[in-house]
């Protein structure tokens, strides 16, 4: 199958440097993250990875942003992209909001216009579809529904707020609906509302089931799930994905969630659940949509708290599903607590038999995901048996070895050793044990990966491609070298395709303006990888600092060696071509002779 590229480039370039220009990088990065001002430069510690010591530095000179610890870096851009999780026309539209810059109607190219237009159609359709299922909700036709809803205990309030409908028992009357509206068959079935059957045609995706509207945070319908009155199975039909919905980063009750007043957010499994929560005043619970948590989800998450409740199931499945839930918070450093429901099922039956207090008395007694794990360890193993015990403690001062705060490793070693009737002192030495190990762990690989030697070869190449990262950098930080060396350098004698690009940028601006505004070179790039690849490049200062005595001759070796490579490349691809090959050698022998004067 064809993979569908959507570029988004909506806006001219003279936009896009307006609105960066009219955004200064240290304001909005300020604004996000708390930066330490040093000389020119602003530092803080990275917040796209985990550490201890500064290494994420902003610059307001470059006007870019660079962390030495995970590689990533950019412009004022990327940023709002990367940490913001939004698109590049989602981030320009942002700062230019913030700079009071009023954009132009978006212009597109025919595909583009073609995608755009198709997104907005499916919305439509969606926003159609759950009028229709709330309306026949309300209707004769959903009597048995709405008395299903009602009988769960929901009010009227609650259906309206969630917009609950219910799709009828014909096989094909959204279809129709639609149909009346100017929707093709095509367009529906992408849309996920029906399916298309060769032998017998188009019918309803959704017949005779209560239906859950998926509303994303700018209060858009994307997707639909829909439950069985009773028994039946399936029990939930969910939408697919579609070029509105994508199930791995929105999460059911969002859009309501994040307006809460309620500190954390609840993750819950059901949809059931957040509807009864938000019933009951807990307006901050959301759920996946019938598939386990995602890394796409915690990441959309992080935006909005840096708190989170589990309140899954009580079963088996739901333990599991919160151990995995709660190793991905790890990964994102996002703090995580369990609600127990126990003896209950889920949040859902906890609220209908117990009542808004007990629930918000167990989300005060909820446990901290450590202290969840090692419970669930402990079941693991057999506490009478002195080898298991054994083991069992190993593995819950591994877990304690997890905390990275020291104080609340503590306090956690503390309760363990309570908890368990451990030694606090011997098992205090074992968490360190393994905190230890576990961190020179994680220096020995970066240290490798940063030491690693491979063949020769590849070491030739790697330095090769050094000289011209370094060249760029110099080109970059004394502009006033651009027209000495472009005498004798073409962006095509670069190897890297990226850093010849990069070149040819700086000439063009240089010629355009007389300097070069490094961040100006990110906004041709559109990929995460290459905007840390150009950025990285741009805060390196590689011996930009020799004496100035010296830097003529700095920069003459630079330029033979980018040149000689290049012309090496040159004769091994010229083939039996002997005008060529004579020609490349006498280019070869001038190369010694190149001197930059400055
Ligand atoms: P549950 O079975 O716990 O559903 O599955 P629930 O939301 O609590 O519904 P009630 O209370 O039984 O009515 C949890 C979630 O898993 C997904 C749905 O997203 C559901 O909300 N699921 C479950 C499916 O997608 N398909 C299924 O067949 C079952
Ligand atoms: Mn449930």
């Amino acid at each position: 199958m064809m993979e569908l590229v959507v570029i988004y480039v909506y806006y001219s370039d003279e936009i896009i440097e307006d609105v960066r220009s009219r955004n200064d990088i240290v304001d909005v990065i300020g604004s996000y993250v708390n930066l330490k001002r040093k000389g020119n430069s602003y530092s803080a510690c990275c917040p796209f990875h985990h550490e201890k010591t500064p290494s994420f530095h902003v610059s307001r000179e470059k006007q870019m942003y660079h962390c030495f610890g995970c590689g990533v870096g950019g412009n004022v851009f990327t940023f709002m992209m990367e940490h913001e999780n939004m698109t590049f026309p989602e981030a320009v539209e942002m700062l230019a909001e913030r700079a009071g810059i009023q954009l132009p109607e978006k212009s597109m190219s025919g595909e583009e216009k073609r995608l755009a237009d198709e997104r907005t159609r499916i919305k439509e359709m969606n926003k159609l579809a759950a009028g229709y299922f709330h309306f026949l909700l309300k209707s004769d036709h959903g009597k048995n529904a709405l008395s299903y809803l009602q009988n769960r205990g929901l009010s009227d309030d609650t259906i309206t707020k969630f917009g609950l409908g219910y799709s009828d028992k014909y096989s094909d009357d959204l279809y129709k609906y639609l149909k009346s509206k100017g929707y093709s068959d095509d367009e529906m079935a992408k849309a996920g509302l029906i399916r298309i059957d060769e032998r017998h045609g188009p019918s309803d995706r959704f017949w005779n089931r209560v239906m859950y509207p998926i509303v994303d945070t700018n209060n858009r319908v994307i997707g639909f799930g829909g439950r069985v009155m009773g028994d039946g199975t399936p029990k939930y039909i969910n939408s697919q994905d579609t070029p509105v919905f994508d199930k791995s980063r929105n999460l059911y009750g969002l859009n309501l969630a994040r307006k809460s007043k309620r500190k954390g957010i609840i993750f819950c499994e059901g949809y059931m659940d957040v509807i009864s929560m938000h019933q009951a005043g807990f307006d901050n619970a959301v759920a996946s949509l019938g598939t386990a948590l995602t890394v796409g989800q915690v990441n959309l998450i992080k935006r909005f708290t840096d708190r989170v409740y589990l309140a899954y199931d009580s079963d088996e499945a739901g333990t599991k599903a919160a151990l995995r839930a709660l190793s991905i918070m790890r990964e994102f450093e996002l703090p995580a607590r369990v609600i127990s429901l126990k003896p209950y099922k889920d949040p859902d039956e906890l609220i209908q038999t117990m009542g808004t207090e007990e629930f918000e008395k167990r989300i005060n007694e909820a446990k901290s995901g450590v202290m969840f794990e090692i419970e669930i360890l402990e079941h693991n193993y057999n506490q009478n048996d002195p080898q298991d015990r054994t083991e069992f403690q190993k593995e819950a001062a591994k877990c304690l070895s997890r905390i990275t705060d020291p104080l609340e490793r503590d306090n956690y070693i503390e309760a363990v050793a309570d908890n368990y009737s451990i030694d606090k002192k011997t098992l205090k030495e074992t968490v360190t044990a393994y905190g230890l190990s576990a961190e020179s762990r994680i220096d020995t690989s970066v240290f490798r990966e940063q030491t690693r030697r491979g063949s020769p070869e590849e070491e030739k190449e790697k330095q090769h491609l050094k000289s011209e990262r370094v060249m760029i950098t110099w080109l970059i930080n004394d502009n006033s070298l651009i027209p000495a060396v472009r005498e004798y350098l073409e962006p095509s004698d670069f190897e890297d395709t990226v850093y010849g690009d990069v070149v040819k940028s700086i000439y063009e601006q240089f010629d355009s303006n007389g300097r070069v505004e490094p961040a100006v070179i990110i906004n041709h790039y559109q990929s995460k990888e290459e905007h840390e690849k150009v950025s990285s490049i741009m805060q390196q200062d590689f011996g930009v600092d020799v004496d100035a005595a010296e830097k003529p001759q700095a920069i003459t070796d630079l330029v033979r060696r980018v040149k000689r490579k290049s012309v090496q490349r040159s004769i091994e691809n010229a083939g039996s071509d002997l005008e060529l090959i004579k020609k490349l050698m006498s280019q070869k022998k001038a190369i010694e002779k190149i001197q930059i004067r400055i």
